[in-house]
């Protein structure tokens, strides 16, 4: 008999700095006592190049062979936070985040990594990369502009690609580090 190996919720994501943590934490708590939502804590913050959803957790060594291939052939870049935006539409958003401004090494990093893994047979969201911070999540939609004033632009330096399991639970995900490669 063969037995299913158990299914992992995965995803590449870069990390981010603490100077642009407590920026979104100060925009939260000024955002939450203006509108109802559920915001993630700043620790959860990330910035996710592929999403990979289930995966069984034997795929495990050849995902870390393309995080550490990809990360080793594409070098540190800076980032800037832009200003806010929702998905669907800022008018109707369910989800509130923060954009990035327009920055050819975060595309070429993300369409560098999900080509690799399309290599390797996993198959990443067919949708155009959105890059983007996920600030807030609405069970109603909201008008973005009623969050008031988002956060204040901030440069910021990437240095790696971490491959990130994700736990759903009642209090929300919990992401946990799987791999960390250096860029
Ligand atoms: P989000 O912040 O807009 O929800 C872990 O869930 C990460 O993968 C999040 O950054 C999430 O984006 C992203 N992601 C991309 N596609 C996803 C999908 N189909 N389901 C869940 N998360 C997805």
């Amino acid at each position: 008999m063969v037995v299913p190996a158990l299914g992992m919720r995965l995803f590449f994501a870069l990390n981010l700095p603490e100077a642009v943590r407590a920026e979104a934490a100060t925009f939260q708590s000024r955002a939450r006592t203006l509108l109802r939502g559920s915001w993630p804590p700043p620790a959860n913050l990330h910035l996710t190049l592929a999403f990979l959803g289930e995966q069984p957790e034997d795929r495990l060594p050849v995902l870390r062979a393309v995080g550490g291939d990809v990360a080793a052939g594409h070098g540190a870049f800076e980032l800037r936070t832009a200003g806010l935006g929702g998905f669907p539409r800022p008018s109707h958003a369910r989800v509130l985040w923060l954009g990035l401004e327009a920055e050819p090494s975060l595309v070429a990093l993300a369409g560098r990594l999900r080509k690799a893994l399309g290599e390797v047979g996993i198959a990443v969201d067919a949708k155009p990369y959105a890059p983007h911070l996920t600030l807030a999540r609405f069970a109603a939609p909201v008008d973005i502009t009623a969050c008031g004033a988002g956060p204040r632009p901030q440069a910021f330096t990437v240095d790696r690609l971490v491959l990130y399991r994700s736990h759903l639970g009642a209090q929300g995900a919990r992401y946990e580090a799987l791999g960390e490669f250096v860029l």
